[in-house]
C-alpha cells in the first residue's frame, strides 16, 4: 500500500476484532516501522513491549470497561517511555514526540497489513491503570506506557473521522493568510 493511500486509510478503530491472532512476523514489521520513526538528537529513546501471549492479552483485555477494540485485542503493542525524561537539549526532553512519532509509523503500518488499533492514552493515565499494566510487563519503576495500542483483524467497517479542510488548517507563507 502506497503511504498515502495508508495515511487516508488509517482510523482510530474501537470496534469488533476479528477472533484471529496477529502472527508474529506481522508485530516485528509493525513494531519495526515504529522503530525507523525519527528522534530527538536520534536518541531512540521509546521502547516497545509486544504482548501476544494470550494469558496476558486476556488480563489486558479484561481492564478496559467500554473500548471494544481494548476487550477484544489479540495483541497489544506497549509504548514505554521514562517516567521523569532527562531534559537532552537545553533543558527539553524529546521522549514524548519521538513515542509519537513511532507511535504513528505504528498507526500507518498497522492499517497497510490490514490491521486496525486505537491510539490508548488518556484511559492509561486513569487508576493506575498505566502502572498496572506496566507492572505485568515487567517495566523497570523509572519505565512507563505512555501510548498502548491494542491490534486486531477489524470485522467492522466504521466511519472515518471528518478532518477540517486545508484552508481552515494551512496557510503558505503567513498564519491564516
Ligand atoms: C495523543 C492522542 C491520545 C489519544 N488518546 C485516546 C484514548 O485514550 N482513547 C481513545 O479511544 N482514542 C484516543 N486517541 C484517538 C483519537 O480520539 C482519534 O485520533 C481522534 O478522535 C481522530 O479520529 P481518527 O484517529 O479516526 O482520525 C488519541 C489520539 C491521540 C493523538
Amino acid at each position: 500500500m502506497d503511504v498515502f493511500d495508508a495515511i487516508t486509510r488509517r482510523l482510530s478503530y474501537r470496534g469488533v476484532f476479528q477472533d484471529k491472532p496477529v502472527p508474529r512476523v506481522d508485530l516485528r514489521r509493525i513494531v519495526q516501522a515504529g522503530l525507523q520513526a525519527p528522534s530527538g538528537k536520534n536518541l531512540q529513546s521509546t521502547t516497545f513491549v509486544i504482548v501476544d501471549d494470550p494469558e496476558l492479552v486476556n488480563m489486558m483485555n479484561a481492564l478496559h470497561q467500554s473500548n471494544v477494540a481494548m476487550r477484544q485485542a489479540r495483541a497489544f503493542i506497549a509504548c514505554v517511555i521514562d517516567k521523569d525524561p532527562e531534559p537532552v537539549y537545553h533543558g527539553h526532553s524529546f521522549q514524548i514526540e519521538d513515542c509519537a512519532a513511532a507511535v504513528e509509523n505504528i498507526l500507518l503500518a498497522v492499517t497497510a497489513l490490514g490491521y486496525a488499533t486505537v491510539w490508548i492514552d488518556g484511559w492509561l493515565r486513569l487508576e493506575d491503570h498505566a502502572e498496572r499494566i506496566g507492572k505485568a510487563l515487567d517495566l523497570p519503576r523509572e519505565k512507563i506506557i505512555r501510548v498502548l495500542l491494542p491490534i486486531g483483524i477489524p470485522e467492522e467497517v466504521v466511519p472515518r473521522k471528518e478532518k477540517k479542510p486545508f484552508e481552515e488548517r494551512a496557510w503558505f507563507n503567513s498564519y491564516k493568510r
